[in-house]
């Protein structure tokens, strides 16, 4: 598949559904600990990286980028879908939502603090991963940190096709899932450095397993290093 023709369908499809998603889908304040504490978390690690705003990608109808405000960074939202757009920036007018894809960024190199993609990249082909890590790489500032939420498998890969999601009204969804290893993969492949990687199995509302993939662009000024300085502090 190319990466128009993936892009027009992701963007048709979550159009077709954004009112409904953004009335049942819940605000991070309302989601389970873990989710919440990742979130948290991956909010501290920009903040602590130095100055930097954070891209929400693939923010949908923008509670998660609101949230990310709220843990103290700086954050904006880009989504393909215009109508999920026009839903965020109703929602939140103080913050910037634009519209546009994760596989070509109107952002300049080395631009960004930090990078959340939280159930977004499930959707790009395998194939096209490396175009989308690639533009995750030149668009983070060197020591800027990216988290990747998003359904996996436990091994190989698995197309899944949905005809109808978050509603009533028909609307094709494709899901590219693959094992947290193999994302981790091509992450190191794009030049990003790995950190963490949580994965939590299918459980009360989640029918498959979803992870949690941290990564860091190296070459911070004054870096302290891949573990922040804990092997040297607490390790002896
Ligand atoms: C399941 S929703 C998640 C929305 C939001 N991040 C959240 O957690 O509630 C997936 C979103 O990713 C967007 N998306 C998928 N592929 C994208 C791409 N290539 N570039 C930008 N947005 C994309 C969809 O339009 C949709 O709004």
């Amino acid at each position: 598949m190319t990466d128009s023709s993936y892009v027009s369908a992701v963007r048709e499809s979550y159009d077709t559904v954004a009112d409904d998603y953004a009335k049942h889908v819940p605000a991070p304040a309302e989601l389970d600990a873990l989710s919440r504490a990742m979130l948290a978390a991956f909010a501290e690690l920009v903040r602590s990286a130095g100055p930097g705003v954070v891209a929400d990608l693939g923010c949908g109808p923008g509670k998660v980028t609101a949230h990310l405000v709220k843990l103290g960074v700086e954050a904006f939202g880009v989504d393909v879908s215009p109508r999920m757009i026009e839903l965020a920036r109703a929602a939140h007018p103080e913050l910037r939502f634009s519209v546009g894809s994760m596989t070509a960024l109107e952002v300049g190199d080395g631009e960004l603090g930090g990078i959340l993609a939280h159930y977004s990249v499930h959707h790009t082909p395998p194939e096209l991963l490396p175009v989308v890590f690639a533009e995750f790489h030149r668009t983070l500032a060197p020591g800027g940190q990216l988290m990747i939420v998003t359904r996996v498998v436990a091994a190989e890969y698995e197309h899944v096709r949905l005809t109808h999601a978050y509603g009533e009204h028909p609307a094709p969804f494709d899901s590219h899932l693959l094992p947290a290893d193999r994302i981790a993969e091509l992450l190191e492949q794009a030049g990003l450095v790995v950190t963490a990687r949580l994965v939590r199995e299918p459980g009360e509302g989640m029918k498959r397993q979803v992870a949690s993939l941290v990564a860091g662009k190296p070459g911070a000024a004054g870096s302290r290093g891949r573990w922040g300085g804990v092997d040297s502090a607490v390790c002896h």
